[in-house]
């Protein structure tokens, strides 16, 4: 079981509120991502869950319990650090199997546990080795192990796969997923990634200034963001907003519209405008077009799209994928 609730949680260093009141509740199972820009919160977030940090005020309960008192050790959490958390000098079944002798283990259960973790993470064939002799991955891998093996009630990850290169990122993703998925447990996890945060959450709560901005699957934040923020943070390239003219035109202040949501042509079309930059990443093609009312738009177009630096072109926003915010950034529905 690891379902987790936060109850008006506020955290305050010295005078700054860091985390204005919260409340959340983490459901047994899921793969729930914080999500924010650097300094929103979310370590901070994480840390209180885990008891790493002691609330300002509020209630923290896992299972049911009030475990805002509960030291960390105690919590049965286990916070994934990064690979340089390993012990160089030990092996990698030495690595995996500590917390359990530190907690006084008998030997035939570590053996037992360390075996199926190394089973779950493909490290059957690396328990002989030092760190040292990993890969990168294989290392994340091993700090990954030495959570597993006390069978906690919730991971919780701080952007662990930060330091990684963006190949071995997209790998680690897919394997953090699939064991996510062997082993059913509840998973916090933090990133400032929003790609990182779509592609493998269940639900992602967004944070901002240590607000959650919004609650929902990734599909929820990408067809339906709640305000603004949602709507740039969410999606890749961002978001276009137009104020002004067409905005006004619906009624609205601000409206959005994603670049893969805006139909191009070279003939007709809604808009016109000239192009300022492209970008042929073959799959897709990105413009950046210059409007006559609404500002520079990005835009997708087809790969291998026959386009250059200042030709006129035309453009039609899908009526249906139109976002209309308020003045206070609020989306109107
Ligand atoms: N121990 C601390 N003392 C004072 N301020 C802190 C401390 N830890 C974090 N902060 C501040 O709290 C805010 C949130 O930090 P953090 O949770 O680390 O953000 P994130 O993980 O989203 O980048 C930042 O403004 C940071 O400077
Ligand atoms: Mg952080």
């Amino acid at each position: 079981m690891g379902n987790i609730k936060l109850v008006n949680v506020t955290k305050r260093f010295g005078d700054t509120e860091v985390i204005p009141p919260i409340d959340l509740e983490i459901r047994n199972g899921e793969f729930l991502v914080f999500v924010g820009p650097s300094g929103c919160g979310k370590s901070t977030l994480l840390r209180l869950i885990a008891g790493l940090e002691d609330v300002t005020s509020g209630k923290i309960e896992i299972n049911g319990r009030d475990a805002t008192e509960i030291p960390p050790a105690k919590r049965g959490l286990a916070m994934v650090f990064q690979s340089y958390a390993l012990y160089p000098h030990m092996s990698v079944r030495r690595n995996i199997a500590f917390p359990l002798k530190m907690a006084g283990m008998d030997k035939t259960e570590i053996d037992k546990r360390v075996g199926m973790a190394a089973q779950v993470l493909n490290l059957t064939e690396y328990l002989h080795r030092r760190p040292k002799e990993l890969s990168g991955g294989q290392r994340q891998r091993v700090a990954i192990g030495r959570a597993i093996v006390r069978e906690p009630a919730a991971f919780l990850f701080d952007e662990p796969l930060s330091n990684l290169d963006a190949a071995l990122r997209v790998n680690m993703r897919l394997e953090i997923s699939d064991l996510h998925h062997n082993l059913k447990t509840t998973m916090i996890y933090v990133t400032h990634d929003q790609v990182e945060a779509i592609t493998m959450a269940d639900r992602i709560v967004v944070l901002n200034k240590g607000r959650i901005e919004q609650v929902g699957s990734p599909l929820e934040l990408y067809r339906t963001p709640s305000n603004k923020f949602v709507a740039g943070f969410i999606g890749s390239p961002k978001m276009n907003f137009i104020n002004g003219g067409e905005a006004a035109k619906r009624n609205a202040d601000s409206m959005g519209i994603r670049p893969e949501h805006i139909f191009v042509s070279k003939d007709s079309g809604e808009w016109q405008g000239r192009v300022r930059a492209v970008e042929h990443l073959g799959s897709d093609t990105y413009l950046f077009v210059k409007t006559e009312g609404s500002g520079t738009l990005t835009v997708r177009a087809p790969g291998e799209f026959d386009v250059d630096y200042g030709d006129t072109i035309h453009l039609t926003p899908d009526p249906s994928k139109i976002h209309l915010f308020n003045n206070a950034g609020e989306a109107i529905r």
